[in-house]
């Protein structure tokens, strides 16, 4: 083994543009049509009666080349096309479940979605591998290329890959096409419809490092990696494999292989210096794989992660307290298909809170968030599907592993959730022993949980698993487990499930809101307040994760229609705050948090008793009202304080301590709205056809203070380099369109706020978005798409 400095490896650049890895994405211009499951002629068949998997390269009509797919509507992918569809009302599972959208058995019109995709490859391109790879397709999903049937993969949360090579015509057109059906369903959540994850042409030369063949290991300053190589050629060869840590050392080797061989090298290095990956500081290091022409970037971290059965968790030698959310993927205005600047604006305001853990609820995570996670200091809970050992369910586990385990943000592995039919069984306990081998094969630097709603049960899956997961204090004595069996590491993979409505401060089944005081939840949960209390009393648990950071579609609760949403969420569907937000920035946070709810508009309560909440982390707080002092209170820690003030129009205030500073806050009544204000979280953003500027929209009174109760109607219109993709209030009962592909795009605020998402095109410019609303004054906001190299893409 021999060993360089990375200096001189950049020299030996002599590849040509064409031998070299790519990866394009995939994601514009695609057509798009309904399937229809109930009707052949409208569906496989479209008119023709050829049998799909019959012959090769005889396919059913839109997976031909000549199919003529111009009444086909055209989009851009991320796409989910459930979220675009109009509410239906019905009691029946999984409608409920799913947000109340029409798809399911019950719906073969809107279940099944048909895409095509014509692209060329130039004739350059003969002589290297050709694949496409689907980030995520919910699901169950069948692709041809150029009739010919390539495959299906059925979980919507799992990656696949299509190596292409032989079926590619070069120098012509090419047309990709994927039948998605999402008349099945994997959760009892909203999961959407469509291809809502990227989709990427990858090329590589014959000798390459397949998907996912570097693994990156560190153990203080020394690096293993393993490296996968196959030589796809016909000839042998005998290349080097040239694996160097930018900026640091490198290390290089000889490999022969006969052909169409694969061989896996292992090699070893060290890092001078090591500089940690930490959530401070969450310092990333780039290894670049080389061998012949191919060229592999793979980002890692120098971290240490350990369990303790007594002290909970350790970064680095040090004990974090887990402070996390779980999350589904969804937002107001896309459904799943979020766009990754989303992504980050979650993770975003997540960490605002003072959250430091991600639990990626119940399955695999769009690769992006886990880049952000890395990059931003967020620990990652990596979840697998369906639990299982058969070879499908096997490899669904076994591409999560692959592609996320040399994320430094990745803490554990959790196998599954809640499977009630075998948690406390033999079956289960088997089945997990087969999953947690393949979990240690694949990556035996991490641990693996499972998020348990079993209380003090032992036997089946949590006597497998190396970590034991929490769902929910109330569903046991979770102390007694512990006392029991003193030598598992406990984490709460699962707490509270307090229900919230932003903004609204009584419980009204009828029209489908709870309080937004932390006072609701149901028998198994608890209140922020009462599980934050109980976990952080004991520091043998390391911590757990709030079901759920953000709302979601579906799985309305308590109430079913008119909610289509649930309301467990720290934050609404758009990220806009609930209450609760404050109290876990105040506790989890190094803020100086001074919040004060309700808000201060109940001309109709003139005289009643407002129940008042603080949340802050000051050692006390002083209450005013117009002035007046309602005497000060001293700050238990991890708790709020709580004031019944009786209502008097003007300003209530808030004048707090904490360690020696002084903290203001005040809240006012308002007067009526008299304008729309527009303020946009960035107001920059790349012109790459990908980036999203997330607008929140308020109603202002003449003084300019916002109005939290105002519930106009606000239109949209916009001009220039950008377009809506779409738009939210966070209410869960809302029944308005996410989305107006007509245009008229318009919401009704909420509590006084709804979201519009904004998406730059690849044209640099300004874009100018307009919202009015009857009677009131605009608001005109102008986002500046700069210049900036999109990603490499097909054209
Ligand atoms: C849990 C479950 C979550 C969600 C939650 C609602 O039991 O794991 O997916 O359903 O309950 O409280």
């Amino acid at each position: 083994m021999k060993k360089f400095a990375v200096a001189l490896l950049l020299i030996a650049g002599t590849a040509t543009a064409a031998d070299q890895r790519e990866a394009l994405l995939l994601d514009f211009g695609w057509k798009f049509h309904f399937g229809d499951a109930a009707s052949p002629a409208d569906d496989f068949g479209f008119g023709s009666d050829h049998a799909a998997y019959a012959k090769a390269g005889v396919a059913p009509a839109p997976a031909q080349l000549k199919f003529d797919d111009s009444g086909w509507r055209t989009l851009n992918l991320p796409h989910d096309w459930a979220v675009e569809l109009d509410f239906v009302n019905g009691d029946k599972f999984p409608l409920r479940s799913h947000g109340y959208k029409p798809i399911g058995r019950q719906f073969p019109k809107t279940s099944i979605g048909w895409y095509r995709r014509t692209f060329v490859v130039s004739s350059e391109d003969r002589g290297r591998r050709l694949a496409i790879k689907f980030d995520g397709v919910f699901r169950d999903s069948i692709a041809w290329l150029n009739g010919h049937f390539l495959g299906r993969n059925a979980s919507g949360y799992s990656e696949f890959t299509f190596d292409v090579t032989d079926y590619v015509l070069f120098g012509e057109k090419n047309v990709l096409t994927v039948r998605v059906d999402a008349t099945q369903y994997e959760g009892w959540f909203y999961e959407g419809a469509g291809i809502y994850r990227h989709v990427w042409l990858l090329k590589c030369p014959p000798l390459h490092i397949p998907p996912y063949g570097v693994f990156v290991r560190s153990e203080g300053g020394k690096v293993t990696i393993t490296t996968q190589i196959v030589n796809d050629s016909e000839s042998p060869v005998t290349a080097t494999l040239v694996s160097s840590v930018i900026g640091d050392n490198s290390v290089s080797d000889s490999v022969a292989l006969s052909p169409h061989q694969e061989k896996t090298v292992t090699q070893s290095m060290e890092i001078s210096n090591p500089q940690l990956w930490s959530l401070e500081s969450p310092h990333l290091y780039t290894l670049v794989s080389s061998i012949g022409t191919d060229r592999v970037e793979s980002r890692f971290g120098i971290r240490t992660i350990s369990f303790d059965k007594e002290k909970g968790f350790f970064l680095n030698g040090k004990r974090v307290e887990i402070k996390g959310t779980c999350n589904h993927q969804d937002h107001a205005g896309t459904g799943i298909a979020l766009p990754d600047a989303l992504q980050e604006f979650r993770i975003r305001r997540l960490k605002e809170m003072g959250a430091n853990a991600y639990r990626t609820s119940h399955n695999p995570p769009t690769p992006e968030l886990l880049d952000i996670c890395d990059r931003s200091g967020m620990l990652v809970l990596d979840e697998n599907r369906l639990m299982g050992s058969t070879p499908e369910l096997l490899e669904n586990l076994r591409r999560l592993i692959l592609r996320d385990r040399n994320h430094p943000s990745v803490i554990l592995w959790s196998l599954g959730n809640e499977e009630w039919s075998m948690q406390n069984t033999d079956v289960g306990a088997a089945i997990a022993r087969t999953m947690k081998r393949l979990q240690k094969e694949l990556d035996p630097t991490r641990l693996s949980t499972y998020a348990a709603d079993n209380g003090d049960r032992y036997e089946g899956i949590n006597s497998v698993v190396d970590v034991r997961g929490v769902n929910y204090i109330g569903r046991g004595d979770i102390d007694k487990y512990h006392r029991e069996h003193p030598d598992q590491p406990m984490v709460g993979t699962e707490e509270a499930s307090a229900y919230c409505t932003r903004g609204v401060y009584a419980n009204d089944a009828g029209r489908g809101f709870m309080s937004d005081y932390d006072v609701n939840a149901p028998d198994y949960g608890a209140t922020a307040e009462r599980w934050w209390k109980f976990y952080a009393e004991r520091p043998y648990l390391a911590g757990a994760f709030v079901w759920t950071g953000f709302d979601y579609r579906g799985e309305p609760s308590p109430y079913q229609w008119p909610n289509i949403s649930s309301q467990f969420g720290i934050v609404d569907t758009c990220g806009f705050p609930k209450n609760t937000f404050f109290y876990y920035q105040a506790w989890w946070s190094d803020a100086d948090v001074l919040h004060i709810s309700p808000h201060w508009n109940w001309s109709d309560k003139e005289g009643q008793p407002i129940d008042v909440w603080v949340n802050s982390n000051a050692d006390s707080v002083e209450l005013f009202l117009n002035g007046r002092s309602l005497g000060s209170k001293k700050m238990e820690r991890n708790s709020h304080l709580q004031w019944s003030v009786p209502y008097a129009a003007g300003k209530l205030e808030a004048k707090a301590r904490r360690s020696g500073r002084l903290l203001l806050a005040k809240i006012e009544t308002t007067g009526a709205p008299a304008s729309i204000r527009a303020v946009a979280d960035r107001v920059a953003i790349n012109a790459d056809g990908e980036d999203v500027s997330v607008v929140s929209i308020t109603a202002v009174d003449a003084k300019n203070r916002e109005v939290p109760n105002a519930d106009n109607l606000v239109h949209f219109t916009i001009e220039g380099s950008g377009a809506m993709i779409g738009v939210g209030n966070g209410s869960p009962a809302s029944h308005e369109p996410d989305k107006f592909l007509q245009g008229g795009w318009q919401r009704r605020l909420f509590g006084g706020k709804c979201q519009v998402l904004v998406q730059a095109s690849r044209n640099a410019g300004p874009i100018v978005l307009r919202a009015s609303s009857d009677g009131l004054k605009d608001a005109v906001l102008t986002i500046n798409a700069v210049p900036a190299q999109p990603r490499a893409f097909v054209p």
